[in-house]
């Protein structure tokens, strides 16, 4: 027999459904729009080994969230593959069931460069899906977008291991900043077209306190859509489901699929069902948040899962964001927004 869940709805009747979660604040990488070699060098502390949930801590409350409506969950970072042993974590989640038993669908999202290693050890233990970090072919112009870090290869290798070990569809997440890598646009897609994997390009975001974002350094996805259907013509397709955050789009000559990300000119907060759970055990209700309720601290109190659940359920409950909407009536405002290396992108 099955039992019908009922949904849990925030404040603006949206439903939890998806989780991500910060398995790590640390990064190889120091991409100039997400940890600026600035802000995170040498000195920046870094959260300490007892501050960040076991996995155990993240499976329970993982648990509690399938209970309470989530269908997927995506384990992010910083980077995730520097957590060690996170094979065990993919391994924990991937038996998690939801609504009528059915398997919730695993997915991580890395920048790839230590994924050569990784890749068969990840599919082994669970992880259905994959999305990789790539915003350059080109040496120079990768390393400009990195601050200064890895290579376009360790990521090419990357993106190899992990079609061989058998994701399929493999997405690649490209952010876009105008004056740095637009070049590569043309270039991504030539060496992408026909090859099963799809590229999306993202419009850079004001996410943290660090990035030093100006609007004038996005490239908008109207923008970035002419300039592709100029060279390679395209046509929509449908989306997979409601709330998705890239719009899809496919070469009308047969080439596959791409995808956009119009987070800061197309706004997608009326479907948004996605919460955040960080490094250190704080869940929050929008990428763009100032506070999180902290699950931590009641944890290791001993609270037991109901009650946990409850807090949860509250914390949704709560919730009344949809800051991408409201972009411009806030920008300007005094609250600190929480860095994405943390909240877990
Ligand atoms: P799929 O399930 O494969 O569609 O993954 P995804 O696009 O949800 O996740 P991914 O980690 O690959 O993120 C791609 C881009 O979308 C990144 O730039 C994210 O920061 C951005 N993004 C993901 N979720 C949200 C969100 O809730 N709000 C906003 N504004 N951006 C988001
Ligand atoms: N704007 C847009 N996308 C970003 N990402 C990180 N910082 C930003 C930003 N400021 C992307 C990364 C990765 C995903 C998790 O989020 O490139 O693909
Ligand atoms: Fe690291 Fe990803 Fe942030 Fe780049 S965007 S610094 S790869 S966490
Ligand atoms: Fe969801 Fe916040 Fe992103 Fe809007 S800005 S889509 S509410 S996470």
């Amino acid at each position: 027999m099955t039992h019908e869940r009922p949904e849990t709805l925030d404040s603006l009747r949206r439903p939890l459904r998806d989780l991500r979660i910060s398995v790590t604040d640390r990064c190889n990488l120091r991409c100039a729009y997400c940890m600026p070699r600035e802000v995170f060098g040498q000195e920046f502390v870094f959260l300490r080994h007892a501050d960040l949930l076991s996995f155990e801590e993240i499976v329970r409350i993982a648990r509690q969230c399938v209970t309470l409506g989530v269908r997927k969950i995506r384990i992010s970072g910083g980077e995730p593959l520097l957590r060690r042993g996170i094979e065990r974590l993919v391994e924990m989640l991937a038996r998690l069931h939801g609504e009528g038993g059915k398997p919730i669908e695993l997915a991580m999202t890395s920048n790839g460069t230590l994924l050569a290693k990784k890749a068969r050890a990840l599919k082994d233990a669970g992880l259905a899906r994959l999305n990789i970090s790539l915003d350059a072919l080109d040496e120079a112009v990768f390393r400009r977008m990195s601050g200064g870090r890895s290579s376009p290869a360790a990521v090419l290798e990357g993106i190899a291991a992990a079609q061989a070990a058998g994701f399929a569809p493999l997405k690649l997440n490209t952010v876009i900043k105008r004056g740095v890598n637009e070049s590569e646009i043309l270039p991504l897609l030539d060496h992408f077209r026909h090859s099963g994997i799809i590229v999306r390009f993202i419009e850079y975001m004001d996410v943290g306190e660090s990035n030093g974002w100006r609007l004038d350094d996005v490239v908008t996805v109207r923008e970035m859509l002419t300039r592709i259907d100029a060279e390679y013509p395209l046509q929509p397709i449908d989306a997979r489901s409601p709330g998705e955050v890239a719009q899809r789009w496919e070469y009308v000559d047969g080439g596959g699929e791409i995808g956009v990300i119009a987070s800061v000119t197309q706004p997608f907060c009326g479907d948004c069902g996605r919460l955040r759970l960080s490094t250190d055990g704080k869940l929050y209700p929008c990428l763009f948040a100032a506070e999180g309720v902290d699950l931590r601290a009641p944890l290791r109190g001993g609270e037991n899962d109901l009650q946990l659940q409850r807090r949860i359920a509250a914390a949704w409950a709560a919730r009344a964001d949809r800051y991408s909407q409201r972009r411009h009536a806030a920008s300007g405002s005094s609250v600190r927004k929480i860095e994405m290396s943390y909240i877990g992108g």
